[in-house]
């Protein structure tokens, strides 16, 4: 365990929370999904779509590791309000601030889970032109797709579990932890 896992490592005020991804594994994901789009995206004007909140972390390490130019841009989506399972009804709650008309989007997700948010902001986005829109998605739940959807670059599948840290909450909480864990009372940590 190096520095930054111990200190990530620290924070186990949760007691609900059982590690399914360290640190250290997230981060070398990271790396080898990095390097892939640096050699798919030569000679783009590469621009990557963080999706929020869940994203943040994952977009701060993934654009740091891509070895390449490229501008970074946000957008805010709900889906889930306070629960555990998702409404099917899909908010864009806070839009792109620039065109991407033209440009090669990467979108940048923390996970997929039904897809019904992917095929929501795919559709959404195609209509804005772009020459060509790829998905990178840290994590996805397979066994919980109810919709066909398109993941380009995938850091890990996790069992149907609800799971929080590095970025992903509940109830607004858990998302500074650097590791990903299984909440496995969702109600039990206040
Ligand atoms: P989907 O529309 O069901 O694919 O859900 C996608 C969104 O739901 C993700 O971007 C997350 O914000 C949220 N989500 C789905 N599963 C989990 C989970 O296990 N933990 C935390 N958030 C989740």
């Amino acid at each position: 365990m190096n520095d930054t896992e111990k200190l990530y490592m620290k924070r186990d005020w949760y007691e609900n929370v059982e590690v399914l991804l360290s640190v250290d594994k997230i981060q070398d994901r990271i790396k080898e999904l990095a390097a892939e789009i640096t050699r798919d995206f030569q000679g783009r004007d590469l621009v990557l779509v963080g999706v929020l909140k869940g994203s943040f972390l994952f977009m701060a390490d993934l654009c740091r590791q891509i070895d390449l130019p490229l501008s970074c841009d946000f957008l805010g989506l709900s889906s889930y309000g306070d629960h555990t399972e998702t409404s099917g009804v899909i908010r864009i709650t806070s839009d792109l601030k620039r065109p991407i008309e033209g440009k090669s989007v990467l979108v940048v997700e923390d996970i997929v889970d039904t897809g019904l948010t992917m095929q929501y902001l795919l559709d959404n986005l195609r209509t804005r032109h772009p020459a060509d829109i790829k998905v990178c998605s840290l994590l996805e739940k397979p066994a919980r797709r109810r919709v066909e959807t398109q993941i380009d670059y995938l850091g890990f599948s996790v069992p149907d579990v609800f799971v929080v840290g590095y970025g992903l909450d509940y109830k607004g909480r858990f998302r500074n932890l650097g590791y990903i864990g299984h909440l496995k009372n969702p109600d039990g940590d206040k």
